[in-house]
């Protein structure tokens, strides 16, 4: 099939210029791994969010299933696919967001680590290809192990001359949205009017969620903290588990980069006060990638927050997550230098 044509059905009856009436600005969005389990709701929740005028699905198998099936909602983004590396690159052309869930997922009895062999190299083929056709892109990084493949995907750019530390962003924005339900399970509170930070890195102990700055403010037992922390920590191994060998988290994880990548657009349309956690580059600790809270704007991240005042527990927890972030980002960066 001609996949430049996915979207319609290829009999170039489409008028130009009939689509995006109402005037709403739009923005250019690919997503890279698309046929995935990820992939497939987040494609879906990315068709119906009006800030996307055009949205690229690649992938290296069934994208034009995927992008054929999307492309019936009746939403205005536009919506192509691109099949396999020999399109990556008109996939990634004039794209102002690209989003990155492309890669294995963990099954039971893995951590994170395990998968670097097989998607370190994806996230530096897919980084290449963004350095070259779309440089201002900001980049959304979903692959696991997060805490090396965003360091891999600057040292790419950096190769390139193409980095910008305010472009790129690792999503731990999954953390979050489990730390807010979990924390709202325990105090009986709405969870949409829950917000936990969740600081470090997105694996085991590296996810580090400060409960004593918890909105609204909440005071915890110790029990009450120390379960908390476990669940937040391991929510991932939890659905592994549930899922027993059929994948990781892939719902939730399209609500959560969906709410990620909306507060990006929502920043890059130039809303205020757009204030997220995501793992970036950083000088907020010793370490040169760090989650915390960021402002996102006009041009990617405009500022990366400090982590506040910690209490012991959290003291405690982030020289943990320091020593195993330091190990996992210098992976990272050795795989794309040696
Ligand atoms: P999946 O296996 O269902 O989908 C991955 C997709 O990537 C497949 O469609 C596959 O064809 C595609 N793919 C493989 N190589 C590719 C390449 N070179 N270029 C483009 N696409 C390629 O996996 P799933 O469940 O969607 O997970 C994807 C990744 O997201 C995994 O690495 C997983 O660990 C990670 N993940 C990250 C989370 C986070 O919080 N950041 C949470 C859950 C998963």
């Amino acid at each position: 099939p001609n996949l430049d044509q996915m979207g319609g059905d290829g009999s170039g009856l489409r008028r130009v210029g009939c689509r995006a009436k109402g005037g709403s600005p739009g923005f250019k969005v690919a997503i890279l791994g698309a046929a995935g389990g990820i992939g497939q709701p987040l494609a879906m929740l990315m068709k119906m969010n009006p800030l996307v005028s055009v949205l690229h699905l690649y992938d290296v198998a069934n994208a034009p299933g995927v992008t054929a099936d999307i492309s019936h909602m009746d939403t205005s983004a536009v919506v192509r696919g691109f099949l396999g590396q020999p399109q990556l690159e008109e996939a990634l052309t004039g794209m102002d967001l690209v989003i990155i869930p492309a890669g294995v997922p963990r099954k039971p009895g893995m951590t994170r680590d395990d998968l670097f062999n097989i998607n370190a190299g994806i996230v530096r083929t897919l980084s290449e290809a963004i350095a070259k056709c779309c440089p201002k892109a900001v980049v959304n990084i979903i692959s696991n192990p997060v805490n090396s493949t965003v360091p891999i995907a600057a040292e790419v750019f950096k190769k390139a001359g193409t980095f910008d530390p305010k472009k790129l962003m690792g999503v731990t924005m999954l953390d979050v949205v489990r730390a807010n339900t979990f924390v709202a399970e325990v105090m009986s509170l709405d969870p949409r009017e829950v917000d936990v930070p969740v600081v470090g890195g997105h694996a085991g102990v590296t996810i580090l969620p400060l409960l004593s700055q918890v909105k609204p403010p909440c005071s915890f037992t110790q029990k009450e903290i120390e379960y908390l922390t476990d669940r937040i920590q391991n929510g991932g191994t939890e659905v592994v588990e549930a899922k027993a060998g059929a994948g990781s988290a892939t719902l939730s994880m399209a609500y959560a980069a969906v709410k990620f990548a909306d507060a990006c657009l929502r920043g890059l349309r130039g809303d205020a006060n757009i204030v997220e956690c995501a793992f970036v580059s950083s000088h907020v600790t010793e370490l040169p990638f760090f989650a915390s809270k960021v402002r996102l704007g006009r041009s990617g991240i405009d500022e990366v927050y400090g982590l506040g005042p910690l209490n012991e527990y959290e003291r405690i927890g982030l020289e943990k997550a320091k020593k195993e972030l330091g190990g996992s980002i210098e992976k990272g960066v050795t795989f794309v230098k040696k």
